[in-house]
């Protein structure tokens, strides 16, 4: 990028606007302009200094599982920082101190509440004058599961129309390769007049946390970062290195975009497999978790999967869409892919199945034999139930004629399509009232003897009570 300036719609844009600069703190540097006899610096080192100085003005847009803690880790490190979100229930949440996000304390809301460095909006607002913008926005799917960038796209435009050169705008959000440089980049430059790597920097960096992992976040986690040229690759890195312990910067964004889909689609391929292996088990009359713990004591050339319900969530349940997607779109079938996730979708229906077939040997009639879920979130320990695979067993087995109730101590409310369903106590009677208890979710919280004392049948999902040599005529593992 050059140090030049710009005329832009009539305008002349000196390319340090808006990113408060006083005089004295302009450093002379060999190439550097000057203009009405001030000497300015390059954009680049401009913002490298004050990255360095932790004085960039940061707007994130999106505050949920990944803007809010990286919002809050940038205001750790001193920045000023802008939280960004339309959602009003999540903003008051945050304004009164509450956290939604697992990586998130409430504790760490309230600190912040006073400090002048931390702000909140439900649009971007221009008088903040960010000089870094954070996407880390929904990349949805939309109709026949194709993506839906749309809130994307709508982001850009906002933040074209306050872009500034020199500014740096980083995606975070996970989706397929080329979406920076042929989605973002277009909307930025179009609606604002100013060119990407030649005006402002470019840049993506996807997001790869692990909602509920006890040893890997924000900060520890090795971070992806590819920008548009070499001046925006360097200003992402140096921003990611004032939080995160390992940056490894690639060689281009749509290697990062697609290093973020293959890990998940990796795990989802994974997963598929021990799904289908469990079947295979469950056909041959085979203990499948028993012969998975065999397998794993082999030190090298496996990784442990196990089998469940189906996956969900934001990335496991959708990612794998994209990325056989733009295969698609490069005309490439991408066959193990669309297995993986064929296998995967098809669990919630083989769950439902092997529970039917549990319930039609019990006397009476579905509206007599009521089904107990047992968590409804996607995955253990996390209060998300987004995409995930207990809505359609849920749903599924109420098109059979069972009563439907669950338990989930992190999912209080339930929202199905036009109504809501809320989370029953866990208490004795609850358990013995139910015909059946399908457990979904091993959250830690679940005490596994005392359900296993009063459920009449319960078949477990995920294994989880199988070292504790459960009764096989009362307690079925998947
Ligand atoms: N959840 C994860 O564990 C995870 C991990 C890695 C990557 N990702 C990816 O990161 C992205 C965000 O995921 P998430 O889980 O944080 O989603 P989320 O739904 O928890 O958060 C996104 C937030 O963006 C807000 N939003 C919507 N439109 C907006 C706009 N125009 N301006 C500002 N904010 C807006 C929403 O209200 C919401 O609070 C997705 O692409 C996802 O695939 C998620």
């Amino acid at each position: 990028m050059g140090a030049g300036f710009r005329r832009n719609h009539g305008k002349l844009r000196t390319g340090l606007e808006g990113s408060v600069v006083p005089h004295s703190m302009i450093l002379r540097q060999p190439g550097s302009v000057t203009l009405n006899s001030v000497e300015t610096e390059s954009p680049e080192s401009h913002l490298k200094q004050r990255l360095e100085r932790r004085e960039a003005r940061i707007a994130v847009l999106g505050l949920g599982y990944v803007g809010l803690p990286l919002a809050l880790a940038l205001n750790q490190r001193g920045f000023p920082v802008l939280g960004v979100d339309p959602d009003p229930i999540r903003l008051q949440a945050l304004e009164q101190g509450r956290s939604y996000v697992e990586a998130v304390e409430s504790a760490q809301l309230r600190r912040v509440q006073s400090d002048t460095r931390w702000q909140l909006q439900s649009d971007l607002d221009p008088t903040f004058e960010a000089e870094v913008f954070l996407l880390c926005l929904p990349t949805p799917l939309g109709r026949a599961n194709t993506p839906d960038l749309g809130i994307l796209r709508q982001a850009a435009e906002k933040i074209a129309a306050q872009l500034k050169p020199g500014n740096l705008v980083i995606l975070e959000s996970t989706t397929w390769p080329g979406t920076t440089a042929t989605v973002l980049q277009p909307i930025l430059e179009q609606n604002s007049g100013y060119r990407a790597g030649q005006d402002f920097f470019l840049a993506y960096s996807p997001e790869r946390s692990d909602p509920g992992n006890p040893n890997y976040h924000l900060c520890n986690t090795p971070r992806i970062v590819a920008g548009l040229d070499p001046a925006s690759s360097a200003l992402a890195v140096q921003l990611y290195q004032s939080f995160c312990d390992q940056v490894v910067p690639v060689s281009s964004l749509a290697v990062a975009e697609l290093a973020k889909l293959y890990e998940n689609t990796y795990r989802a391929v994974n997963i598929a497999l021990v799904n289908e292996m469990a079947m295979l088990c469950h056909k041959m009359g085979l203990d499948a978790w028993q012969v998975l713990d065999a397998a794993h004591s082999k030190p090298f050339g496996i990784q442990a999967f196990y089998p469940g319900p189906g996956v969900g969530g934001h990335c496991i349940a959708i990612d794998p869409l994209y990325l056989q997607w733009s295969a698609q779109e490069h005309g490439f079938l991408a066959g193990l892919m669309s297995r993986a996730v064929e296998i995967n979708r098809g669990m919630p229906l083989y769950v439902c199945g092997r529970a039917k077939s549990l319930l039609a040997d019990m006397d009476g009639e579905p509206a007599d034999k009521e089904v107990l879920l047992l968590g409804v979130a996607y995955k253990a320990d996390v209060a998300d139930a987004r995409e995930a695979p207990a809505v359609e067993i849920l749903q599924r087995l109420r098109g059979m004629g069972y009563p439907v109730r669950y338990h989930d101590p992190l999912i209080p409310k339930l929202d199905l399509e036009g109504e809501s369903l809320v989370s029953q106590p866990l208490t004795e009677t609850n358990l013995k009232r139910a015909s059946l208890v399908l457990l979904l979710t091993a959250h830690a919280s679940f005490d596994l003897p005392e359900i296993l004392r009063h459920s009449r049948f319960l078949l477990d999902t995920r294994g989880a009570c199988r070292h504790l040599q459960p009764d096989p005529e009362r307690v079925i593992l998947l």
